[in-house]
């Protein structure tokens, strides 16, 4: 079923993620970029569906939205999208601290739930943090392959959580449900675990990561 998708934040992750899901057939507006004209050449490029416009007019009509800024600029890109009240939003985002090395919320607490307190009533869903943005691409194209990566998500919303399982499918990814919101004090930590193998290890930042079961 095609969407309409909101991009906020329309950087590595979210000019790749709006790419993915223009191909496969949703309406995607990018937004919030330092040019619009970024945004303007994410749209033409994406060759599908696709176009730029403001974080307002990314959230009109949205079916989802897709929030990938950083912990610094969640206030502003926010604000600038206007009422959020009943929409789904993705977050792919990380409470990194300002030259992003540390976490600046854990354990007790997460990205995604201080993001829930701000918009309480949008319906938040955490997915897509947990794997760097080089591996998008090449998750997307192996989507046929009987084998594919997984990708954790949790929420407290059923119906948004159905949002977020389409479009990790249609990226191409294996969809985990981890429960509740709060599971990502634990999925967010996980990142940095993967962006050390991804970034520090041998064999390049295009990884993903699959669970089984024996
Ligand atoms: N990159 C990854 O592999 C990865 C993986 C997992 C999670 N994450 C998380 O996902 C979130 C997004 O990461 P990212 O790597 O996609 O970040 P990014 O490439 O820096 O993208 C952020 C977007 O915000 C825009 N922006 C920043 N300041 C702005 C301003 N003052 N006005 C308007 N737009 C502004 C940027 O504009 P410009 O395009 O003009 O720079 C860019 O489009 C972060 O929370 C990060 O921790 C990233």
């Amino acid at each position: 079923m095609s969407m309409r998708v909101g991009i906020l934040g329309s950087g590595l992750m979210g000019g790749k993620l709006g790419t993915i899901w223009a191909r496969a057939g949703h309406e995607v507006v990018f937004s919030y970029a330092r040019s619009e004209e970024k945004l303007k050449k994410l749209a033409r490029d994406a060759k599908g569906k696709a176009r730029a416009g403001t974080p307002r007019e990314a959230a009109q009509d949205a079916d989802a939205l897709l929030l990938a800024v950083h912990w610094l600029r969640i206030d502003d890109v926010l604000k600038q999208a206007g009422d959020l009240s009943g929409k789904v939003i993705v977050t792919c985002s990380l409470p990194m601290n300002a030259d992003d090395t540390d976490l600046v919320i854990a354990h007790t607490s997460s990205r995604a739930e201080a993001l829930a307190m701000k918009v309480p009533k949008a319906r938040v869903v955490s997915a897509f943090g947990t794997v760097p943005s080089e591996v998008l691409f090449g998750v997307f194209e192996a989507r046929r392959k009987a084998k594919r990566p997984s990708l954790v998500y949790c929420g407290d919303d059923k119906k948004a959580k159905g949002v977020a399982v389409e479009l990790i499918r249609d990226t191409g990814f294996d969809p985990v449900d981890a429960g509740p919101l709060r599971i990502a004090r634990y999925t967010e930590p996980f990142t940095l675990l993967i962006a050390r193998l991804a970034y520090e290890g041998k064999g390049g930042p295009e990884l993903a990561y699959r669970f089984e079961r024996f």
